[in-house]
């Protein structure tokens, strides 16, 4: 699969180095070539030999699959470069930094909204981009969508996770309070992980979906 990022920053670099192992063509978008370049030549230096780079539109273009990998501010205005009919994953936080809250609501419905026709998935955006450079083998990761949900799965298999259906696109904003929730837990010292445990713990068996 082609799969362009617009962003040559720290997720775009993680994921997409990922996806050029797993095989898949990848072009770093970045609004300063030279960053895209330098990018798309450590991502080859690591074991991808299908990789370049390009400009945010170009990569918008190339893409059947567009990871959109920018600061949640500029989100919207950044994924108006992509066509109708192509994919979207929003992995992007809207973190205000201060004390931990979203500083802007539903950002993958905005994007839906302001570019029609775009299938938007909300993926990838609750785990650090060191995460994503080396997977667990088994990493849930969940996905919000209404449109190419089953692709986006295949992307996550890809890096050895597993996907994790989390409702449509309208739940998309539960995943980004998730993700501020998690990482203001996480910064203050808490165990996000442990507040999880399995339910069959908690019951005594072992429940759907769990094994
Ligand atoms: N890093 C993580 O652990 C992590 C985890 C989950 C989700 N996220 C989310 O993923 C997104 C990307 O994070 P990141 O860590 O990859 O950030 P990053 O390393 O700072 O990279 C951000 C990228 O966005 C580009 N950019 C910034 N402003 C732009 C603008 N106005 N127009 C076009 N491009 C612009 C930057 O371009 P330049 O290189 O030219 O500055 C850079 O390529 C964020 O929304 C973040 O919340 C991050």
């Amino acid at each position: 699969m082609r799969i362009g990022t617009l962003g040559n920053g720290l997720m775009a670099e993680a994921l997409a180095g990922q996806w050029v192992k797993a095989g898949h063509e990848v072009m770093i978008g970045g609004r300063d070539r030279d960053r895209a370049v330098e990018a798309a030549k450590r991502i080859a230096a690591a074991g991808g030999s299908r990789v370049e780079a390009g400009s945010l539109v170009e990569a918008a273009e190339y893409g059947e699959v567009v990871l959109l990998a920018v600061p949640a501010e500029v989100a919207v205005e950044v994924a108006g470069l992509v066509a109708a009919g192509r994919t979207v994953i929003d992995c992007t936080n809207a973190l205000d930094h201060r004390d931990f809250t979203l500083a802007q609501p539903a950002t993958a419905e905005a994007i839906a909204r302001a570019v029609p026709g775009v299938n938007v998935v909300k993926a990838f955006n609750l785990a650090a981009d060191a995460v994503w450079r080396n997977p667990p083998s088994g990493l849930g990761v969940p996905i919000c969508g209404d449109e190419a949900v089953d692709v986006v799965a295949g992307l996550v298999r890809d890096i050895g996770g597993v996907p994790v259906a989390a409702g449509g696109l309208v739940r998309a904003k539960l995943l980004e309070a998730t993700a501020a929730l998690a990482i203001g837990i996480w910064v203050g010292g808490g165990d996000v992980r442990g507040m999880f445990p399995s339910l069959g713990d908690a019951f005594g068996a072992v429940l759907p979906g769990e094994s």
